[in-house]
């Protein structure tokens, strides 16, 4: 089965479209772009555009390449103290010269629709509610729709990224399954992926996951980006994988657009909770 992420973005953003309206509130997501790294820019563009389709103002706050980490600062808070933004995104990566934890700490958690602040992370950890990083609130939802059991299961994630691997097995655990986290200096990689029921690829190295790395019938979700010889490649094999795999996502096609969906439901959020009344 091939999990079409694509498809499943599209009905969400519709659904999405829908909700917004009968809110009455108009979301506002500022985005962050910083230099003129060529994916960078097109993601950014893909958010906005995804943003017009469901009704939600944006604006783009973009810096040059060479800024420095205070210039930065500055118009996050500018940001911040804006009553008409709801969320803000500061696209990743950020230049060298940038630190980026003082720049994602430096978001205010209300707005933090990345899900990256450590007052979030930390809501993720102890359960609580809270905005989710995009990319593994996608793939739950994908899991979710297409009713594969996460409760019980051994999912094994690939990577332990701020971004997808480390938040992605804590959601994983928050839905009862059994979490095992791979990383680039695991010993025997493939005699752990081979006991995946859902096995998660966020390594970004091309083609790393084999066939001979996957156990029949599992479910493998494929989060790579990989640019190789201009086009986009996932960091799973999916011609030999597919004929084992239970059910598979495509790149591209699977969980990108989900993110994007995830983003776009975060900054509603965002925006609700702003309108409310302060308790
Ligand atoms: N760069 C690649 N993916 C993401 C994302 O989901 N959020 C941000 N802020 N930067 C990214």
């Amino acid at each position: 089965m091939i999990l079409d992420g694509k498809g499943l973005a599209d009905r969400r953003l519709e659904a999405l479209k829908g909700k917004i309206k009968e809110s009455g509130i108009n979301p506002t997501l500022a985005t962050v772009l910083i230099g003129d790294d060529p994916a960078s820019a097109l993601y950014v563009r893909m958010k906005h555009r995804a943003c017009e389709q469901v009704g939600i103002r944006s604006v783009n706050v973009q810096l040059p390449g060479d800024v420095s980490t205070s210039e930065v600062l500055d118009r996050l808070k500018t940001l911040n103290e804006d009553p008409d933004i709801d969320g803000i995104l500061v696209q990743l990566p950020l230049p060298a010269q940038i630190d980026t934890h003082q720049v994602i700490n430096a978001v205010n958690p209300a707005k933090d629709v990345d899900g990256y602040h450590p007052v979030n992370m930390g809501k993720l950890v102890g359960g609580l509610p809270g905005p989710r990083s995009c990319t593994p609130k996608g793939i739950m939802t994908i899991l979710n729709e297409y009713g594969i059991e996460t409760s019980g299961a051994h999912a094994v994630v690939i990577g332990r990224s701020v971004d997808v691997g480390k938040p992605m097995a804590l959601l994983l655990m928050l839905a009862d399954a059994t979490v095992t986290v791979c990383h680039s200096k695991t010993k025997d990689l493939p005699s752990i992926t081979k006991q995946a029921d859902i096995l998660i690829s966020a390594a970004g190295k091309a083609d790393m996951v084999t066939a001979d790395m996957v156990k029949p019938g599992a479910t493998v979700i494929d989060v790579g980006t990989n640019h190789v010889n201009g086009k986009l490649r996932g960091d799973v094999d999916f011609e030999a994988v597919s004929s084992i795999a239970g059910a598979i996502t495509p790149v591209p096609g699977g969980v990108g657009p989900m993110t994007i969906a995830s983003l776009m439901e975060n900054t509603l959020e965002a925006a609700r909770s702003r309108c409310k009344p302060a308790e």
